[in-house]
């Protein structure tokens, strides 16, 4: 027994030592050239510029360099992002216009009814509780085990979101990496339609901070994503939505230290041939920090596929409840992880919190707190573009259209035994929603369903119904509906 602990004692301290030394070495990375001569000149010792292309640089850097780099490039950051080899640093140079490389699938706006749910359902305190809940680790750097800790958990907390709205066609795993000890999470929504074909949203889980790894509480940096994606989900599964197209959330390792956790995945995709039709990233978005509310980043990012971000919110929040305004930023380099499915050659965009110039001063720093905000009212902005995002992409599998009830202002579909609905607030009030069998046998009434929400019905087995809305003014409409 004792040397079975020792052993075990051992081979952490190994991993430990391993993990010790990497951080103290010196590893690849791409920059800007500007960054990587201007670092040669002041500290020859620490870079060596190993390739050049156009405006950017191949190097071999000291993980003293790194911090050099950090400190002073102009823009924000440490402004690298990490390779594995000095073969893989070369060849990022040359990758960089990959693009097209996928389906030439169209985007349209077709979902209207449900995204208006969606928006409807998102909950502000809950991205406030997540902000909270993920600040609370103290730091979340990648080599730390809170880091590790924290990925553990949000594949518990998807996990259980998954089961609460009973979806089967939900899974979540972590994804390990080499370049760093900390997991990636993914959730997995199930295609009905195309399952091969993939919309991802995600954000950074880790976190980092110039005055000490181990006070890195990265609420906004990158909290906020994580929050703002787990909420939009969450959104999704309360109105029952079901996508066609296969959805992932991730939430990436080791952003902070050179986008590693994502630069795997992107490549394990690329490598495997993944069909990834967009990809959407949210790293910072609970800083007010501008007049507008969102700005997409145009830099390594998909100029059609941020043309498409714009056009959902033209349609979707040029007015009315859910308004919210919108304008451009620059990172000027690959600055999160959309630069890592962007050099894969799939279409990325990256709706960022504020303007070039007046993000949140207080990331990187152990002042990089929920309360600095207070509220999450701005991120709950970004979980609206997140969910129009989401559903307009891989669009929803309705088991029922019922255009007649449309065209009269009553939205109401089931997909498996979520029976959804949404009154317009020009229709006449609904009194009550009866479902009757095919004996004619009144099996469920629902009444003060208030003008949209959702009907789980569990109870009732698979078969042919009937629906009927008893309106206000008298009339009833009807209409089969097919419970799977
Ligand atoms: N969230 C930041 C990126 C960011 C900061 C975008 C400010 C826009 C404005 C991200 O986590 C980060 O710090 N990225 C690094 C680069 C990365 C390759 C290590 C950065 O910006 O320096
Ligand atoms: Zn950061």
């Amino acid at each position: 027994m004792k040397h079975l602990i020792s052993l075990v004692m051992l081979s952490l301290l190994t991993i430990t030592l391993t993990f010790a030394q990497e951080e103290s070495s010196s590893f690849y990375a791409t920059m800007a050239l500007i960054d990587a001569e201007e670092l040669q000149k002041e500290y020859p010792n620490e870079i060596t510029i190993i390739a050049k292309r156009r405006n950017e640089a191949a190097v071999l850097i000291s993980e003293e360099g790194s911090h050099k780099l950090h400190g002073r490039v102009l823009v924000h950051g440490p402004g690298f992002i990490y390779k594995s080899s000095e073969s893989q640093a070369k060849q990022a140079l040359l990758n960089d216009n990959k693009s097209a490389a996928q389906s030439k699938m169209a985007f349209t706006i077709t979902e209207d009814a449900i995204v208006n749910l969606a928006m409807d359902a998102i909950n502000t305190q809950n991205i406030a509780n997540h902000i909270t809940e993920l600040e609370n680790y103290g730091t979340r750097y990648h080599t730390s085990s809170a880091g590790a800790q924290s990925a553990q958990d949000l594949k518990v907390k998807w996990e259980t979101m998954a089961t609460t709205f009973n979806r089967s066609d939900v899974s979540v795993r972590l994804v390990n990496h080499t370049s760093t000890p900390m997991p990636s999470v993914v959730m997995t929504i199930q295609g009905s339609e195309f399952p091969d074909e993939f919309v991802i949203v995600g954000g950074h889980l880790d976190s980092t901070s110039s005055q000490g790894n181990n006070d890195a509480p990265g609420a906004d940096d990158d909290a906020s994503g994580i929050a703002t994606i787990t909420e939009a989900t969450r959104a999704l599964f309360e109105i029952g939505f079901q996508p066609k197209r296969t959805i992932e959330i991730m939430a990436y390792a080791a952003e902070e230290v050179g986008l590693r956790g994502s630069a795997e995945i992107a490549a394990d995709y690329r490598a495997n041939n993944v069909n990834v039709v967009a990809v959407g990233q949210f790293d910072m978005t609970n800083y007010n920090g501008s007049v507008n509310d969102v700005y997409f980043i145009s830099d390594n990012t998909d100029t059609s596929l941020n043309a498409f971000f714009k056009q959902l919110m033209d349609y979707y929040n040029a007015s009315g409840d859910h308004q919210l305004t919108y304008s451009t930023a620059l990172c000027n380099y690959g600055c999160s992880d959309h630069a890592s499915w962007n050099s894969q050659g799939y279409k990325a965009s990256f709706p960022f919190e504020a303007s070039f110039s007046q993000y949140n001063p207080n990331i990187h720093t152990r002042n990089d707190t929920f309360s600095i905000s207070g509220t999450a009212e701005h991120a709950t902005k970004f979980a609206k573009l997140c969910s129009e995002f989401l559903i307009e992409v891989a669009k929803n599998d309705a088991t029922l259209s019922t255009p007649e009830f449309e065209a009269e202002g009553y939205y109401i579909y089931t997909n498996n035994k979520t029976l959804t609905y949404q009154i317009a607030e020009t229709s006449s009030k609904v009194e009550s929603i009866d479902i009757y069998d095919m004996n004619g046998r009144k099996i469920l009434q629902k009444e003060d369903i208030g003008t949209s929400g959702t009907i789980i019905m569990n109870s009732i087995s698979s078969g042919v119904y009937v629906i009927t809305l008893a309106l206000k003014d008298q009339r009833q409409l009807s209409k089969k509906i097919i419970l799977k």
